[in-house]
Parts: structure tokens; C-alpha cells; sequence
């Protein structure tokens, strides 16, 4: 039996010696000295010598157990750090190696325009519509009626607006104007609102115009409200737009919901006013709408016109978006192509 051990030793060690991994080591202590391995095999035997024999034996059987233990955490402790260092070495990291290129998403250049237009009444006291106040489905009475429209006016033909099919009276809304009046309804003067959004008409699809398209509208209500107001705050705002102080040109219009009705150019930013095919050689681009508050829409709203009075106005966003950026094509906002959003 010493005999026995002293071979099941020899090989054990040798095998320990020659393990070229941390996973064969581990496999060589399970094969010699787990509860059912080779040397509990052994020391099973061990019950059946003789009394002087058992200790004598039992010794060294502790013993060759020990000298393996021994010699598997010394190989252990070799191919641990053999291990290491190999993982060191294949793994560094080259610091000056160019990195990956990850393209970074921009906003749309129609958010921006409008963050801008936003931002600049902002600075002017006008605070952003509530959400609720500005609806895109919408009613025929807040579209039209409630800011004077005739019944009979074509811009609610079929034609011009697209209404839905679940109520006769239910439509995409043709412009934010309808904000105004959700909005004065709610309270009371003084109002300085901003409200930008999404407007809709059924049109043909061209260069120059898309059946959706982005409005922002203003409005100011208050006692002694004048024209000489509605001209401060838009002739600031188209110098603060176009980032300089351009000559701007207030032509008479009209509008269901204002009276007076004006509608604004600026100076064509392309020719500065010698003419060119952007402003149709008139050197004159129109940018915005506006006038002073109709007193039949403040009636409406239960807003006494004989207290207060107001101005209101809006602006088609892709048009001052495309007069800025020079853009020649509307669809280019709505084609997702980033070679054209990338450049913003
Ligand atoms: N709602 C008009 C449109 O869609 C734009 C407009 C003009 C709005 C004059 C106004 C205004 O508030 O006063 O063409």
C-alpha cells in the first residue's frame, strides 16, 4: 500500500508539473484528491491492515495529500499570473488609435426656426400658449366662426380645409389662430401669447407649398393696445430674425378676424431691394400677417372692445425658414433626407 501511494504521488506530481492551464490543474485536483478521487480510493483500504499498520500508513497518506495540496497551489499560483500577464498583453488598449465615429443627431431645422421665432418674443414678455389651447383637430367654430369668418367664407370649403370623417363639424385646423380664441375665453386680459404648431390644407403639393406646414401665432390684449405697438414688436422681431435692421413695409389686407389687416414685408435678404427671382424682382418678400384685433372676435370671447383692444398676427414657418436658409424646395422639410437636415 506504501508502495501505492508512493506511485499515486509521483503521478499526481508529474501531472500537476505538466498542467499547462488553470482549468487542467483544477481537473487534476478533482482526479486525486476529491471525496470519490484516487487517493480516498486508496484510503479506503486502509481499515482492512493490521492495527500496527493503519497509523503507519494513515500517515503517509495524509502526507502524500498534503505534498499534492502543496504542489497544486504552487502550479496554481504560477498559471494564475502566467494567465495574467498573457491577458495583459493581448488586451492593451491603443490610446492613439483614432476612435469610433458616432454621428450625433441635430434638431430639425424647422424646431430650430421655431425655437428661434419662439425665443424672441420670449424676450419680448409673450409666454408659450398652453398645450390644450392649441388643438390641431379642431372644431369649425374655433377654426372659423368664433374669429369671424362668414358662414359662407371659401376658405371652409372642402376644398381649402380638410375635415374629418366622424363629425361634419370636425377638422385639421387651417391655421393656430384658433389658440386665440381657446386661449382668451379661459381668462381674462392682459394676454401676450405665443403659439406655434402644425396646420393643415387640402392643397396640391408643389415647390412652394405642402398640405402640412408649421404656423406661429401672436397676440396681445390689453388696455390702450395700439397699431404703434403691433409695428414695435414686429419690426423687432424681423430685426432680431434676420439679424439686422432691415426696412420693412406694412401693406393693407384683410382678414376676417382683424381690422385693421396688414400684411408685413421685409426687405428681400437675397438682393437687399434691387430685385431678384426670390422676391419675384419686387424686392420685397412677405413674411407675416397681422392686425389689431377685430372687436367682433373679442365680443366672442366676452372681452369688452370698448375696454380693451389688441393685436394679433402669424407667420408661416417654413417660408422664414427657407427665406433664411435659402431653401428652394418646401418638401425638402418633410423628405427626412439627412445629406439636407445634416446641414444644420
Ligand atoms: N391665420 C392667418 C393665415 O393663416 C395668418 C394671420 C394673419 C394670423 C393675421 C393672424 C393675423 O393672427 O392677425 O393666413
Amino acid at each position: 500500500m506504501k508502495a501505492k501511494l508512493e506511485q499515486l504521488k509521483n503521478q499526481a506530481l508529474e501531472e500537476i508539473n505538466n498542467a499547462a492551464d488553470l482549468k487542467e490543474l483544477q481537473e487534476i485536483r478533482i482526479k486525486y484528491l476529491s471525496r470519490k478521487g484516487e487517493l480516498n480510493t486508496i484510503r479506503r483500504g486502509v481499515k482492512d491492515l493490521s492495527p500496527e499498520e493503519r497509523p503507519i500508513i494513515g500517515e503517509i497518506a495524509n502526507k502524500t495529500a498534503e505534498e499534492i495540496e502543496n504542489s497544486l497551489e504552487q502550479k496554481h499560483e504560477i498559471l494564475y499570473k502566467q494567465n495574467l500577464s498573457e491577458k495583459l498583453e493581448s488586451e492593451k488598449i491603443d490610446v492613439t488609435l483614432p476612435g469610433d465615429f458616432i454621428p450625433y443627431g441635430k434638431q430639425h431645422p424647422l424646431t430650430l426656426t421655431i425655437n428661434e421665432i419662439v425665443s424672441i418674443f420670449h424676450m419680448m414678455g409673450f409666454s408659450l400658449i398652453k398645450e390644450e389651447n392649441s388643438p390641431e383637430v379642431e372644431t369649425e367654430y374655433y377654426n372659423f366662426d368664433a374669429l369671424n369668418f362668414p358662414p359662407d367664407h371659401p376658405a371652409k370649403d372642402m376644398q381649402d380645409t380638410f375635415y374629418t370623417i366622424n363629425a361634419s363639424n370636425l377638422l385639421l385646423r387651417s391655421q393656430t389662430s384658433n389658440s386665440q380664441i381657446r386661449t382668451m375665453e379661459k381668462s381674462a386680459p392682459p394676454f401676450r401669447v405665443i403659439s406655434p404648431g402644425r396646420v393643415y390644407r387640402s392643397e396640391a403639393v408643389s415647390s412652394r407649398k405642402n398640405n402640412l406646414f408649421h404656423q406661429v401665432e401672436g397676440f396681445m390684449v390689453d388696455e390702450h393696445v395700439t397699431f404703434g405697438d403691433l409695428k414695435g414688436v414686429l419690426n423687432k422681431f424681423t430685426e432680431e430674425f434676420f439679424g439686422q435692421v432691415r426696412p420693412t413695409r406694412f401693406r393693407t389686407s384683410f382678414f376676417p378676424f382683424t381690422e385693421p389687416s396688414v400684411e408685413i414685408d421685409v426687405q428681400c435678404i437675397i438682393c437687399a431691394g434691387k430685385g431678384c427671382r426670390t422676391c419675384s424682382q419686387s424686392g420685397w418678400l412677405e413674411i407675416l400677417g397681422a392686425g389689431m384685433i377685430d372687436p367682433n372676435v373679442l365680443r366672442n370671447v366676452n372681452i369688452d372692445p370698448d375696454k380693451y383692444s389688441g393685436f394679433a398676427f402669424g407667420m408661416g414657418v417654413e417660408r422664414l425658414a427657407m427665406l433664411k436658409y435659402a431653401i428652394n424646395d418646401i418638401r425638402l422639410f418633410f423628405n427626412n433626407d439627412v445629406r439636407f437636415l445634416e446641414q444644420f
